[in-house]
């Protein structure tokens, strides 16, 4: 694609409000907590219960997030915009002066426990269940194992930049 098209298509793509997760996981070196902000965050079935968000092919995170590695995905409250911007970065330790938590999983596979950020409006305790190939990015379908909904309103992320719910959207329903 040209540049000025890719400008054009970045744009496009941007009048699309989405919520914003952070996903974090353990290492697949060294079992140490990794965090990503995404956009890319969507439902996708009830029975099973699965979920989606894609992940550049580029990140230095890939290996982590394979087929049955656990992970957990924090939906952002709207006060949330600094740990979005945080998790966004490209810092070595992300979770370096954050509260954080350590989140019990029980898998098939044994207990496992996982960072698990604080203040989210929704959290889901997963497994990667298939990777997709999509084009520059992978698709990651994850098994929900558990999940839990706060009160706070979400996050928005439109136009490049974070915004909240200006309407009855920010109550819950
Ligand atoms: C609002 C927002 C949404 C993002 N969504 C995605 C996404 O869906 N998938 C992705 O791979 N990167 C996404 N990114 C970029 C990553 O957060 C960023 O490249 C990554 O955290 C860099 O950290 P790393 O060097 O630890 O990989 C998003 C960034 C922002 C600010």
């Amino acid at each position: 694609m040209r540049a000025a098209d890719e400008v054009a298509f970045r744009r496009a793509l941007a009048q699309f409000p989405t919520g914003v997760a952070v996903i974090t996981g353990l290492s697949a070196q060294d079992q140490k907590p990794v965090g990503i902000t995404v956009s890319s965050f969507n439902s996708v079935s009830l029975h099973p219960p699965l979920v989606l968000w894609s992940l550049a092919r580029s990140s230095r995170h890939l290996g982590s997030f394979t087929v049955g590695c656990p992970h957990v995905i924090h939906v952002l409250a709207r006060s949330q915009e600094e740990l979005a911007r945080r998790f966004a970065s490209s810092e070595t330790d992300k979770f370096c002066g954050i509260d954080f938590e350590h989140k019990q999983l029980e898998l098939e596979s044994g207990a496992r426990a996982l960072p698990s950020l604080l203040g989210w409006t929704a959290r889901f305790s997963c497994v990667t269940e298939t990777v997709y190939p999509g084009g520059d990015h992978c698709i990651i379908v994850a098994r929900v194992d558990s999940h839990e909904v706060g009160s706070a309103a979400p996050l928005v992320f439109v136009r490049g930049r974070f915004a909240g719910l200006d309407c009855d959207a920010s109550k819950p329903g």
